[in-house]
């Protein structure tokens, strides 16, 4: 564990403004991070924690398209309801910027300015697909066509949603411009590229540094970048919508830094705008320039090469020869892996998503985010139900943790006067049954290591304990015969109260705040965590003493979910699903209507034959490909194929095929394809390669 350090800066990944923030997003970033923000608080560290929008990027300019309004209009929009339900949720940012503040453009441009000053950068003219009509280059996402590897015609010019394979437009065939439907044509352009290998060496070192606290996720998916050596990365774009290259030369015209370029510089133009805020300039420096300080960069598993290798790889480039205004790197990046939803990955696209604001809207913050910490995807993926939400919320929360607190605080208020009965000795408090220095071990492992499913499970367990000691101990029979025996029970309840509602508060604070004031403490536990307060450490003790008043009325601090408040939630997600097996459905019908017919002489134009495959091999960086070495009659082909989910290259060597023969020579990833081998799409897209039986037929035609 790492308590050098004097203080730590958390950031989450910051959120596209181009839709509202689902639970996906909030049990993978946002809930871990303000659990350890809180914990850390109440150890009385200092911290931050500084996320916000961003507010760049294509999808933006395309909703605005679709909707008829500006980016601005867009952005506007969700950057405030995103805002909105993270605040509704307990979600404590300490500052939650957009990447369209003058500030953060200003940021973004004095680190292009600085690498390219360095000359750092690589500029590099490519041909780039080009919409006459619109008068605009086109990025990968403007453009769509017919998939090269499984022929769906709507394929998108970085993706092919149906194969999922990773396009560039270039491969795509018929490619069309989404803005006018023209076919757009080849234009070359400028490019300013940011060479990731000059930095390869320094990315291994920072990485392997960290290979022993990071997560196995982390460690994987930045080793399996640097093993395939780091490519030169373009780091502008032709686009309207971003922020303006800071020069003022012809070849920078039209042209705007890449939204990851900038996006992950918001972390540091928060910071800035955070520290003018607290009237402190040069505030933010504390935080990215002291090496006493520590970074934290909480985010989900999609973007952890970009916090692992650029955002660092940018950093070290600003570093590059200065000797002072240096910046620190992340000490750890927590990549969570994704919680899906009733069975089902979230889909922004798909509309398959529970939207925080409106979840908010139906049940309590605290449900939700105990919850999902209880679901905490750490490691592997998990899943979220209406059920489990109920079955928690009513068994844990509600019959445990609420009703214990409930009946400590109303038999109090009702036989003692609202007031602690009796001191409680610490030796009676550590014979109570519980192993105090055990549990607070486990605790503080729990929330320090980022285990938060673990921690929560935690402080349940003190709960369930509190909960039975209260149930055996009886008072309301004791008080009829032994008055001091029920008083001690209830001192021993009510310091039980106190303990959950620190052990509990990172997870569910506005619950616990609520624990306090029932207490009889003034305000709340948010007003005591000031940095050196170390209300943590008070928990571990019975702190309430003989006569201190309680606040003298009760609340109920959970109500049940009955399964008539589910219900409607369980005919969106059935209307969902049948939504989204319809579509499926449609898909499969379309691929049951014949196509077009053609004369024997279209027929005649294929030619068939059969193939040997000789040589076979997976394709780097296409994971769904395989390179063949066909041998056909005396000559020999090169053949991609989109089958490696399906097949081994070991299989599929000595394998006879079919080829389409006459086809004529593609690229497909930089590898040119002499033809085309026959499959047959089995269920959910499995491909099977048809095989010719028959000896000696290498090279013979297929009719
Ligand atoms: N907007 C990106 C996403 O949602 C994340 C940006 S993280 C940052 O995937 F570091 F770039 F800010
Ligand atoms: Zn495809």
């Amino acid at each position: 564990m790492t308590h050098s350090f004097k203080r730590t800066l958390v950031t989450t990944a910051l959120p596209y403004a181009n839709g509202p923030v689902h639970l996906g997003h909030l049990a993978g970033v946002y809930l871990p991070a303000d659990i350890y923000v809180r914990f850390k608080r109440l150890c009385g560290e200092e911290i931050i924690h500084i996320g916000g929008s961003d507010e760049h990027g294509v999808p933006i300019t395309i909703t605005a398209d679709r909707e008829g309004i500006t980016p601005q209009d867009v952005v506007d929009r969700y950057h405030s309801m995103n805002a909105d339900a993270f605040s509704r949720c307990g979600i404590s940012f300490d500052y939650y910027g957009r990447t369209s503040s003058a500030r953060h453009h200003q940021t973004a441009r004095e680190f292009f300015t600085e690498i390219e000053q360095k000359g750092i950068f690589v500029k590099k003219t490519e041909k780039l697909f080009f919409d006459a009509k619109a008068g605009r280059f086109l990025s990968d996402r403007y453009v769509t066509g017919t998939c090269p590897i499984c022929s769906n015609t709507e394929a998108n010019g970085d993706q092919c949603e149906q194969c999922g394979t990773h396009l560039s437009p270039l491969e795509l065939i018929d490619p069309k411009s989404k803005l006018s439907d023209a076919t757009p044509e080849l234009r070359e352009t400028l490019h300013w590229y940011f060479p990731l290998g000059r930095f390869q060496k320094q990315l291994e070192a920072y990485v392997d540094g960290h290979s022993e606290e990071w997560r196995q996720n982390v460690v994987n998916y930045s080793r399996t970048w640097l093993n395939q050596g780091l490519a030169d990365r373009a780091i502008t774009r032709d686009l309207s919508w971003g922020i303006s290259l800071p020069l003022d030369t012809d070849e920078a015209k039209g042209k705007v830094l890449y939204v990851w370029f900038d996006a992950v510089l918001g972390y540091i133009s928060f910071t800035r705008e955070w520290a003018e805020k607290q009237g402190s300039e040069e505030l933010w420096k504390r935080y990215w320039q002291d090496p006493e300080s520590r970074i934290i960069n909480f985010i989900g598993k999609d973007n952890v090469v970009f916090h692992t290798l650029m955002f660092p790889a940018i950093l070290m480039a600003w570093n590059e020869g200065r000797s002072e205004g240096l910046y620190q790197l992340a000490d750890n990046v927590p990549a969570s892996e994704f919680m899906n939803f009733e069975g089902r990955k979230f889909s922004k696209s798909r509309n398959y998503a529970v939207y925080l604001g409106e979840f908010l809207d139906s049940f309590p913050a605290d449900t939700l985010r105990y919850s999902i910490a209880m679901n905490y995807p750490e490691n592997k993926d998990s899943d979220f139900s209406w059920s489990d939400f109920q079955n928690r919320t009513n068994g844990e929360l509600a019959d445990t943790l609420g009703n214990f607190i409930k009946r400590s605080v109303d038999f109090t208020n009702s036989r003692f006067d609202g007031e602690v009965p009796c001191d409680i000795s610490p030796e009676e408090w550590n014979a109570l049954g519980i192993d105090w220095q055990e549990s607070f071990r486990k605790l503080e492992e729990a929330y320090e290591g980022f285990h938060f499913r673990e921690a929560a499970t935690q402080a349940m367990e003190i709960a369930r304990f509190a909960n039975r000691y209260l149930t055996e101990g009886e008072p309301w029979k004791t008080i009829k015969v032994d008055r001091d025996a029920a008083a001690r029970t209830m001192a021993v309840s009510l310091n039980l109260c106190h303990t959950l509602s620190l052990v509990f508060y990172p997870v569910i604070p506005e619950t616990c705040n609520r624990i306090h004031r029932m207490l009889g403490f003034e305000g709340t536990i948010d007003d005591l965590v000031a940095p050196g307060s170390r209300v943590w450490q008070t928990a571990i003790e019975p702190g309430l003493k003989k006569g201190h008043k309680l606040l003298g009325s009760s609340e109920i601090l959970f109500s049940k979910i009955e399964q008539a408040d589910i219900e409607p939630e369980l005919k969106k997600i059935e209307a969902l699903l049948a939504e989204a097996q319809r579509r499926e459905a449609v898909a499969e019908q379309a691929q049951i209507a014949f196509k077009p017919e053609i004369s024997f002489d279209d027929f005649q134009k294929v030619d068939l034959r059969v193939a040997r495959v000789l040589e076979c091999e997976p394709v780097k960086k296409a994971s769904k490909l395989l390179k063949m070495k066909l041998l056909v009659g005396t000559e020999e082909r090169q053949v991609l194929s989109g089958i490696a989910q399906y097949y081994s290259p070991e299989e599929m060597v000595g394998k006879q095929v079919v080829l389409v023969a006459n086809l004529a020579d593609r690229s497909i990833r930089g590898e040119l394809s002499q033809g085309m081998i026959l499959a047959v799409e089995g269920r959910d897209g499995r491909l099977f390669v048809v095989e010719p039986d028959g000896d000696e037929i290498i090279g013979n035609s297929v009719q």
